[in-house]
């Protein structure tokens, strides 16, 4: 009963039209927007929508670290690959816990961190893309043209990457409902219990991250978008900064998973990360338990911006 990844992201927002501008710069394409919230695609047909944070048909917030107030992800969907599977995870959760069905097909529940999450037939598409000609040394592809990084373009992600969640207690103890009733698996895990998960439909190193906030945080951190390449994440984030959304940490290369990454502050909530080239893992990988401390795994391979050595994805500066 393959997970494809996540599906659809449903936000409440305290400023909706905010919100709906951030996803507009960070090249989503918009399919609705009215009184009642707005609608976007990414390129692999994986939505994001966004209501008012005072819609109350939405599951309740759950967060309690804030710097966007009540702005938060309400409910994280993900895509399974046919409507069999999908009663399947239905028959199974319900013996243990509450599910409901909506209307649309939808099923509705509560991870064990006290998370909303739905499971869908996916409607994700396959998306072919012409495989990059770079000149490495030594591996020259693309002679008699410029690279297509030279045209400047507005980036879009072409689906997502990962969605991490912040719980103040260890993971480890909670990561059975993702492991058993939704078969994923550990990839990589922190020395401190956090964790991170593939879904069993792919090969991304992770499609989700739960992190032990020593800090006691609670709540949605970030989503991850898959961008084409390293230029897209580049132009991505030079035209978010241009329009005047604040940098969370970026770019940089990441040690866990490898992605090139970008992070800008999501007024929908939380964190948006563009990433790039990030590890895809087979069934031949071995999950590793990492401790940060160590010089080689701290931090980040590199930081383009000096003022970002040392600071983590969902850390506020004032810069
Ligand atoms: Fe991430």
């Amino acid at each position: 009963m393959p997970i494809l990844g996540v599906e659809k992201l449903i936000y409440g927002a305290e400023d909706v039209k905010l919100a709906v501008k951030f996803h507009r710069d960070w090249g989503l394409n918009c399919i609705s927007n009215d009184e009642r919230g707005a609608s976007f695609d990414l390129i692999d047909g994986t939505k994001v929508e966004i209501y008012s944070a005072d819609n109350n048909t939405l599951p309740p917030p759950k967060i309690n670290w804030a710097p966007w107030g009540a702005s938060t992800l309400r409910e994280a969907v993900w895509g399974v690959d046919t409507q069999e599977s999908l009663d399947q995870f239905v028959n199974k959760l319900s013996a243990q816990r509450e599910v409901t069905v909506d209307a649309a097909g939808v099923a509705h529940t509560i991870d064990d961190f006290g998370y909303a999450i739905g499971l869908a037939v996916s409607n994700k598409r396959s998306v072919k893309i012409p495989k990059p000609q770079i000149n490495n040394v030594g591996y020259y592809n693309r002679f008699d043209k410029p690279s297509p990084g030279v045209f400047r373009v507005q980036a879009q992600p072409y689906s997502f990457s990962h969605i991490v969640y912040w719980v103040n207690r260890d993971p480890r103890k909670f990561i059975k409902f993702y492991l058993d009733f939704l078969g994923f698996k550990v990839t990589d895990q922190i020395s401190d219990g956090s964790t991170f998960l593939q879904a069993d439909g792919c090969t991304d190193h992770h499609n989700l991250f739960i992190q032990y906030s020593q800090d006691g945080y609670e709540g949605f951190q970030h989503i991850s978008y898959e961008f084409k390449d390293f230029d897209a994440v580049m132009m991505l984030g030079l035209g978010m900064e241009a329009e005047g959304w604040k940098t969370n940490v970026g770019p940089l290369r990441h040690n866990i998973g490898s992605s090139l990454s970008w992070y800008i502050w999501n007024p929908a909530g939380g964190v948006a990360e563009a990433l790039t080239d990030q590890d895809q893992l087979s069934d031949k990988w071995k999950a590793r338990v990492v401790n940060t401390d160590k010089p080689e795994f701290y931090g980040h391979a590199w930081v383009a911006r000096k003022e970002h050595i040392g600071i983590s994805p969902a850390q506020w500066t004032d810069d």
